[in-house]
Order: structure tokens, then sequence, then C-alpha cells
């Protein structure tokens, strides 16, 4: 691998990590109905309460789910974490850049995908985000780039100035919730996620997780926080918002420490 260009500090790994809530589809729900219920501002606040660290909601260009107004009311009236996922364009700059939120986390985006399909092309568009970045960092943003568990994206992202990267492990929780944990693609997150560290970048992990592999992710001691959408927010129907965010508390923690 190359020399990164910024080679920093290792950040401090314990043994604690964060847990992200994205309750994007809590909006989704709501905007079947084109109303104010169920709502997204009142599942941050119980989803805290049950020990969620960070509230994620991913501005989509299409606001299928997260509006600009939950944006600014979750910034604004609450004094939760909150990581805003956004694509890389010039109106969403415009908008951290008036609300900024603790986070941001830049990911690919296209119209007709279900969800965020893979992670951000840093290499392909390194010039252009490393400008993007720049001007969030000047704003005193903290960034995130979502990529791939490889090398050359974790090293391309440190160049752009990014603060952390997350990695996509949408993969690797396809092939366990199949049955077939790929101890290829899991290997390929542990290499990734010390190649982040061993280089000053914050590592984090999110996409697919459920309880089960979300318990196998923690277990790598680089990764610091994972977020968390739409397993929790489906499991929701069934035992409750703050039940499932507990319970999933609880998993991660234990898998930290066992
Ligand atoms: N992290 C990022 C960057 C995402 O785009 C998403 C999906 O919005 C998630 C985490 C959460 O993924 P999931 O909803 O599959 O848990």
């Amino acid at each position: 691998m190359n020399n990164p260009k910024n080679k920093r500090k290792t950040p401090n790994l314990d043994s604690s990590i964060r847990l992200g809530v994205n309750v994007d589809h809590v909006g989704t729900l709501r905007n079947a109905r084109g109303g104010s219920h169920p709502d997204p501002f009142l599942a941050a606040h119980v989803a805290a309460e049950a020990g969620a660290d960070i509230i994620t909601v991913h501005l989509r260009e299409d606001r299928r789910h997260i509006l600009d107004d939950d944006v600014s009311r979750l910034i604004h009236e609450s004094n939760l974490s909150i990581n805003m996922e956004m694509a890389a364009t010039e109106e969403m700059a415009s908008i951290a850049i008036t609300n900024p939120p603790s986070a941001i986390c830049l990911v690919p985006e296209q119209r007709q995908e279900l969800t965020t399909e893979g992670g951000l092309d840093v290499v392909g568009q390194l010039p252009y985000l490393t400008k993007f970045i720049g001007s969030l960092s000047e704003a005193g943003i903290k960034v995130t780039t979502f990529v791939d568990p490889d090398e050359q994206q974790v090293e391309a992202s440190l160049n752009a100035g990014a603060n952390a990267v997350e990695l996509h492990v949408g993969t690797y929780c396809e092939s366990y919730d199949r049955g077939h944990a790929s101890q290829n693609e899991f290997k390929r997150v542990v290499s990734a996620s010390r190649y982040a560290t061993n280089n000053g970048l914050e590592c984090h992990a999110g996409h697919g997780l459920n309880y089960g592999s979300a318990a196998i992710i923690a277990k790598i001691g680089q990764i610091t926080e994972l977020n968390i959408g739409h397993f929790l927010i489906g499991e929701a129907v069934f035992t409750g918002l703050g039940d499932v965010v507990t319970k999933m508390r609880r998993v991660i923690d234990l898998a930290r420490t066992s």
C-alpha cells in the first residue's frame, strides 16, 4: 500500500463501542400517509433513552424518508448527537453548513436504489471529494466516508481529509443472513479496519446488521461505532423501539467485552 499523504496518530481504541440508531424508516412509515405520525424526532428520543449514543438520519435527494424539517428539529431542538448521511452535492453541503450536525457521513446515492447499495468511490472522485470534505471541515464538521472494506478506498478517504471511515459491511451481513457467513468478507472488514486505525482514521461500520451479525462485527476492536437502521425499526414493530435498542446495546457491549 502506498504511503498515505496524511498519516496521523492512531486513535485511542478502548473497549466501548458506540451505537448509532438510524431512524430513517420511521420517516418512511410517516410519509406513507403524508401526516406527522410516527415522528422520527420522537423515535430518536426513545432510541437515545434506550441506549443509542448517536441518531443517524439520511437526508436523501428525493426526501423519501427524512425531511429537511426532521433534520432541523433534531439539530436545533434536541441535544442528541446527530450523524447526517448525505450525498456529496452542493445542495447537501449548503444544508449541512447552515445546520451543522455532530457529524456527516458521505454516501453514494442513486435515485432508483432501494438503499445505499455500495460504498462511495473515493478513489475515483478524489479531487472533487477532497475539496468537498475541505469545505465541511472548514465549517468545523467531522466527516466520515462510507466505503467498501477496501484499503484503497480507506487510503483515499484519508488523503481526502476525512476524519473517519464507515465500512460497508452489507456483503458480509447478507452472507451471514443466508447462513454461510463469508470468512473472506470478514477478513476484508478486519483488514480495512486495521488499515484505517493504523493510519489515524476512526473506523465505523454499518449496513445490514442484525443481532447476530452485529455481535460478530462488534468484536473487531478497531471498529468504534455501528450504525443500524432497517433491522431495528423492523423489529420494533414486534417488541417496541426501546426494547430493541436496549437489546442491541447489550448484544454489542457483550461482544466487545467477551
Ligand atoms: N450506514 C450507512 C452509511 C447507510 O447508508 C445505512 C443505510 O441507510 C446504514 C448505515 C444502515 O443500514 P441498515 O438500514 O441496513 O441497518
